[in-house]
């Protein structure tokens, strides 16, 4: 029996497709053997992503009916600036269409070559708007040694910090990013301590802190459970003290806005706001609706009220906790402490005889969709890695890891159960499974249009 339960009830549903295995094996190769390129209409449970997949309460149903489209300065953005005044304290509200028009817009601003930027560790989109800036992405995680498990393994590395910002380059380093949760490391934490230092760190060196805020809730309840120091404190209070020790924030809320679209940035110093809105105007569109329909700003408006409530984090985060350990049960190779927003699975443990070039991690996204049309993401190689330009075999991803997103308030114990029981049945075939090689591959971002071909006869694995 799960240790939690849903803390609502359904109203719309949904009918989810089951296709045959005949179906999935030709959907497959259609596709290239590329998840991304199966079509959604032929996946039974999509745990590709957290982003954009929410399902909405009736409360910000109800809240679209009320959009105001007007142009220019709508009820809808009046509402939306104030609800996120009120959550993070800054003064300066501006939305975007999803993270990335955000972090595109505000690192412009604040980069240009020869700049660094800094964070516990960026995000794909977050790297490539520094790389496009024409600065450097540095990544200062902090250290986890193997064999332990640290409830803050999304925090940065204070020492590296330090000597980067008191050394010869400290005077290149543009931004301090602080990503909650640390999407890029597993989904973990980052404590309030570890961000009270890095502003310490910051303010001494007169750099600027900011958050990566797409899952500031999520972030804000593992603080409470796992900090004996704030046990006491709600989800919105702990929020609020990580906002209070940033600069300025920008956010995806196609997570923690719990809607389908939308993103925000929000500053304290009107004069950068000022620049931003200029940008925004010519890509995005006028300020107070940043390339949004007023409703989705309503809609918006509701998600960040009713993402803070702690019966719904503590759902989230034991059915997180709940789905990891059936999945191990079933024998699986998890990563430890599960976050929130995804359980990640070791696949190169599982399937050790793949090599990473032979890409394990895809492989075993692959039998999962065989066996039972779930889909997830593969954070291995063909992700992380990169072609060897002496032409050798591709130049490893530092893990093989399978994410398994948690899309919120979409699947229900009963969905998770069922891909506990195909990734069982998927770990039990470990040893037959073989690896993948790529056919076609663009540059960076390769995932999204790469095709593959199979190495070997998998058959065995594939009832
Ligand atoms: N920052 C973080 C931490 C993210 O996880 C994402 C997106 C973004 C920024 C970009 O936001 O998609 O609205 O443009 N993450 C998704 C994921 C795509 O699947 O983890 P976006």
């Amino acid at each position: 029996m799960p240790s939690f339960m849903e803390p609502f009830r359904i109203k719309a549903v949904e009918p989810i497709p089951f296709p045959a295995p005949g179906e999935r094996s030709e959907a497959l190769e259609t596709a290239g053997y590329n998840l991304f390129r199966v079509p959604a209409r032929l996946i039974t449970i999509d745990l590709l992503t957290d982003s954009g997949t929410s399902a909405m309460s009736a409360a910000q149903w109800s809240a679209l009916v009320s959009g105001d489209e007007s142009y220019a300065g709508a009820r809808s953005f009046e509402r939306f600036e104030r609800v996120v005044t009120e959550l993070t304290g800054f003064g300066e509200v501006l939305p975007v269409h999803q993270g990335r028009a955000a972090e595109r817009i505000l690192l412009h601003r604040l980069l240009r070559p020869g700049r660094l930027c800094v964070a516990n560790t960026h995000f794909d989109s977050t790297r490539a708007s520094v790389l496009a800036a024409g600065s450097e992405a540095i990544d200062l995680p902090v250290p986890v040694p193997s064999g332990t498990v640290l409830p803050f393994g999304g925090n940065i590395d204070l020492a590296a910090l330090e000597r980067l910002l008191s050394g010869p380059d400290g005077g290149r380093v543009a931004c301090v990013v602080l990503t909650v949760t640390n999407n890029a490391n597993g989904g973990q934490p980052v404590s309030l301590e570890n961000a009270a230092q890095a502003r310490r760190l910051c303010r001494a060196h007169g750099v600027p802190l900011l958050l990566d805020a797409s899952r500031f809730a999520e972030n804000a309840y593992l603080v409470g459970t796992r900090s004996p120091a704030h046990a006491g404190a709600t989800p919105r209070e702990l929020a609020r003290a990580m906002f209070d020790l940033a600069d300025g924030c920008w956010a995806s809320l196609k997570k923690d806005g719990v809607a389908n679209i939308g993103g925000l940035i929000a500053l304290r110093d009107p004069e950068l706001a000022r620049r931003c809105a200029d940008q925004l105007i010519e890509t995005e569109g006028f300020p107070t609706y940043g390339g949004l329909a007023g409703r989705d700003l309503d809609a918006l408006a509701q998600g960040l009220l009713e993402v803070t409530d702690p019966a719904y984090l503590r759902y989230r985060a034991e059915s997180a906790g709940w789905f990891a350990e059936r999945l191990e049960r079933a024998g699986l190779p998890v990563v430890r402490p599960a976050g929130c927003h995804a359980v990640y699975v070791d696949a190169g443990r599982l399937l050790g005889h793949i090599p990473p070039h032979e890409l394990p991690a895809t492989a075993f996204a692959i039998e999962l969709y065989l066996a039972g049309a779930v889909r997830v993401t593969e954070l291995g190689t063909l992700v992380f890695g990169r072609p060897d330009p002496a032409g050798g075999p591709d130049l490893p991803a530092p893990r093989e890891l399978v994410r398994f997103a948690l899309p919120r308030r979409v699947y229900t114990a009963n969905h998770l159960e069922y891909v506990a029981e195909v990734a069982g049945e998927v770990a039990a075939k470990a040893s037959a499974i073989r690896g993948y090689r790529i056919t076609e591959q663009t540059g960076a971002l390769r995932q999204f249009a790469a095709t593959l071909a199979p190495l070997g006869d998998t058959e065995s694995v594939r009832s």
